[in-house]
């Protein structure tokens, strides 16, 4: 595995890829969990034997709000480098902010429509930031596909929308979630967790599944599923708080009237510091 910390590298890099060799971006913050080396595995197959798979490491401050969690958020660059290596990783692209950033940056990518509801009316600019970041990647790396976790499905739609609009020459693979034994979707973020918080945690994918049996059921009422959510969270976890939860179109991100089978139910929940998102394709 090739480590490169600056663009320059990156690009000698890529020049030294023969055309038509699939490059398979999977771009990510570090902080590397069994939920990344699952979209590492994707973007292995999807390269092929004769296709390269690059992963990036960059925790991007400019997806994070005033009071949000960047300086906390970890960094540990040595496991992350060893599981990228033990997943037959090529090159792992880990720049720094001044490599990503010129300091009178002044040009950002920004989606008018997907963003602004569910995550993006509590992370006001964070998809502005995470489409800037990942158009730079998609043009640096020059890569052919990139693969994005369902976990994060409104970045995944955010994505996907910015592709087809700018006409991005990258193909999009979304990859499922991965999940403890209990149901809790692994995140980098489940460390905030304190042992009770982490206890209840699991509610959350349990009402989510509740809801989806109401719907198999027959129930095609928004509201009746989005109930049965919130009481699984008021019954099992005494310490969570509801940032939002909706009945959308998965490719619109509009909330429905009548739940069918491209309803996606969505939602963030804060555990204590914890805010962990989650959702459930019907
Ligand atoms: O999902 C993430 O980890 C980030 O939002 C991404 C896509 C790597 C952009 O910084």
């Amino acid at each position: 595995m090739i480590v490169v910390k600056s663009v320059t590298e990156l690009q000698a890099w890529r020049r030294s890829v023969p055309a038509g060799v699939p490059v398979v971006l999977v771009p990510t913050m570090g902080a590397l969990h069994a939920g990344h080396m699952a979209l590492v595995d994707q973007a292995r197959k999807c390269a092929g034997p004769e296709g390269k798979v690059v992963v990036s490491l960059f925790v991007n401050p400019i997806q994070f709000g005033p009071g949000e969690d960047l300086e906390a958020y970890p960094r540990p660059f040595e496991h992350d480098e060893t599981l990228c290596r033990e997943a037959g990783v090529d090159l792992l692209y880990a720049p720094c902010v001044e490599d990503m950033y010129a300091t009178d940056r002044s040009v950002t990518i920004g989606e008018n429509r997907l963003s602004q509801g569910l995550c993006g009316r509590s992370r006001p600019g964070h998809f502005d930031g995470v489409c800037t970041v990942v158009a730079k990647l998609f043009l640096r790396t020059r890569a052919t596909d990139a693969v994005f976790g369902k976990k994060d499905y409104q970045q995944l739609a955010i994505i996907r929308r910015m592709v087809r609009d700018l006409d991005l020459p990258v193909k999009i693979h979304a990859g499922e979630t991965v999940r403890e034994p209990d149901g809790l979707a692994l995140s980098s973020r489940n460390r905030y967790l304190s042992v009770e918080e982490r206890q209840q945690a699991p509610a959350l994918r349990q009402g989510l599944l509740q809801a989806r049996l109401l719907y198999l059921s027959g129930v095609t009422d928004p509201e009746a599923l989005k109930a049965t959510v919130r009481e699984s969270l008021r019954t099992h976890a005494s310490c969570h708080r509801i940032d939002y939860l909706e009945v959308v179109h998965r490719g619109t991100l509009e909330p429905v009237d009548q739940v069918d089978g491209d309803s996606l139910i969505v939602t963030a929940v804060f555990f204590g510091k914890a805010r962990l998102l989650d959702n459930l394709e019907m």
